[in-house]
């Protein structure tokens, strides 16, 4: 009697271990696939190159770092102060640098800032930077479409 019962509870706590395997492979999945990238590359978040003298290309940056997913992280690094991170409500307002009904996402102050996609979609983010006489930072390129996919 004594063995049975024994035996029963060391089949349950198997069952327990198991489910907390799986909980444990399923949370290793999920955070092991996630990416960071640092957007820009080594150039950074930056309406002009210095190292190439030129003016960023962010289009070739994320079709050559694509394909991006749900949860991945986009680290914008910048001369604090200089820059902004924003987000355009769709691609029309994106193409046209338009501001007007864009979200800050960060205010340029500390430099750095980390974007994490929530869902699939095109994410458009810019810099609001103007500099009075030189025109816009989003115009200089300083813009990126970052087209979120579902994990397959
Ligand atoms: C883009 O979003 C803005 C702000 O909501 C809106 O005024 C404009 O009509 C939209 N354009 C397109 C092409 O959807």
């Amino acid at each position: 009697m004594e063995r049975v019962s024994a035996k029963r509870s060391a089949g349950m706590r198997g069952v327990v271990c198991r489910w907390w395997l799986l909980q444990l492979i399923l949370w290793w999945r999920q955070t092991a696939t996630a990416s960071v990238y640092r957007v820009g590359g080594g150039a950074g978040w930056t309406n002009y190159v210095l190292r190439t003298n030129q003016l960023p290309d962010y289009t070739a940056w994320a079709s050559s770092n694509q394909p991006f997913y749900v949860d991945d992280q986009f680290l914008f690094q910048y001369v604090p102060y200089f820059h902004s991170v924003h987000q355009f409500q769709n691609q029309s307002d994106f193409e046209h640098c338009d501001f007007s009904h864009a979200t800050q996402l960060d205010d340029g102050h500390s430099g750095s800032f980390m974007w994490q996609a929530p869902e699939i979609g095109t994410f458009y983010l810019g810099c609001k930077t103007v500099v009075e006489g030189f025109g816009s930072h989003c115009k200089d390129g300083q813009k990126v479409a970052i087209t979120v996919q579902k994990r397959v």
